[in-house]
């Protein structure tokens, strides 16, 4: 009887550390390239998560689509295929209209001001706003600024977009932006950009330069214009029932690594944007035209009737504040 508890108790002391030493192993799924600002970030969560938690966790960093693409990363978050992704903002549409802001044309000055407004008791209680959906925010991450681009040598004022296709990302505001230019948009995954480029099923598109340099838009475009008329960033999101079943030491190991690397990435958002944009000015494949005052005037102006469409779904108040976020 001794002998067969003593059994018993080597058994389970063997299982107790076999549990410990198999390490949770968390799947980072997105769409673009390692080179790029959330290519970057993700690594460096990953190299922080597993220096922070040695045999705990083991993060495993699927770039490009490689694992899940834009429109099956939500549903495989759901099951529990995936761990965290980090879509971009103008993504989450059918879960929450409150995100929809990031996409309203001309309402930031520049990535300093989307930064402040994330930072701000607004910003951050949008992290929280896709909670009762069963998703966890966890962080914003930065990409930078969107410019135009098109397969046409003019490319200055709005009349020279009109009747072009455009593919944008799956997002009503996005599609309500290119109509009031008289385009006719598109709702394409990311992957599937370059090909719909190249081969002239759309026109154009809108993107950070990061984006254009390392998915190669700028071999298949011939302009881009300078617009910065509106922002890619991102949401960094868990699935709440798996993120808040984690072992407490995991969670908090987990997000002072994200908090880390949200800090690193953020940082390095900017100089990878203006790196790539210099790379693709001394590739000579696209023209980057450079707009006055005048010609941003006329494209902030031929865009301002989304607005209208979007602020009673937003709201008024989170606008005020996004606005407040540029001084
Ligand atoms: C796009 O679809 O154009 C972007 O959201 C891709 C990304 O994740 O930056």
């Amino acid at each position: 009887m001794k002998l067969a508890r003593l059994a018993a108790a080597l058994f389970a002391l063997a299982f107790a550390s076999v549990a410990q030493s198999a390490p949770i192993i968390i799947k980072l799924s997105h769409v673009v390239a390692d080179k790029t600002p959330k290519g970057q970030a993700a690594l460096k969560f990953k190299e922080l998560a597993e220096k922070k938690l040695p045999g705990k966790v083991e993060v495993q960093v699927f770039p490009n689509s490689q694992l899940f693409g834009d429109g099956k990363e939500m549903e495989a978050l759901a099951l529990g295929d995936v761990q965290i992704i980090a879509p971009s903002l103008s993504k989450f549409d059918r879960y929450t209209k409150k995100l929809q802001l990031f996409d309203l044309p001309f309402l930031f000055n520049n990535i300093e001001a989307v930064d402040r407004f994330q930072q701000s008791k607004e910003g951050k209680s949008l992290l929280d706003s896709m909670t009762s959906k069963g998703i966890k925010g966890l962080a914003y991450w930065h990409n930078g600024m969107k410019q135009m681009s098109t397969d046409k040598d003019q490319l200055k004022r709005p009349e020279d977009v009109k009747g072009l296709k455009f593919r944008i990302q799956p997002s009503d505001v996005l599609e309500a932006q290119f109509r009031a230019l008289g385009a006719n948009p598109q709702k394409m995954a990311f992957a599937e950009v370059y090909q719909a480029l190249q081969t002239g099923v759309v026109d154009g598109q809108e993107n950070t330069w990061s984006n254009i340099y390392t998915q190669k838009f700028y071999e298949v475009q011939k302009t881009i214009a300078e617009t910065n008329h509106g922002v890619i960033d991102y949401m960094v999101i868990a699935n709440a029932k798996w993120w808040n079943g984690l072992p407490a030491d995991v969670k908090a190991g987990l997000s002072k690594a994200m908090d880390e690397a949200t800090a690193y990435g953020n940082k390095l958002a900017d100089d990878i944007n203006q790196r790539d944009k210099k790379l693709i000015a001394e590739a000579g494949k696209a023209k980057i035209q450079t707009l006055t005052k005048e010609d941003l005037a006329a494209w902030q102006k031929a865009m301002a009737p989304v607005w209208k469409k979007f602020e009673g779904d937003i709201g008024k108040d989170l606008i005020d504040a996004a606005q407040k976020s540029n001084t």
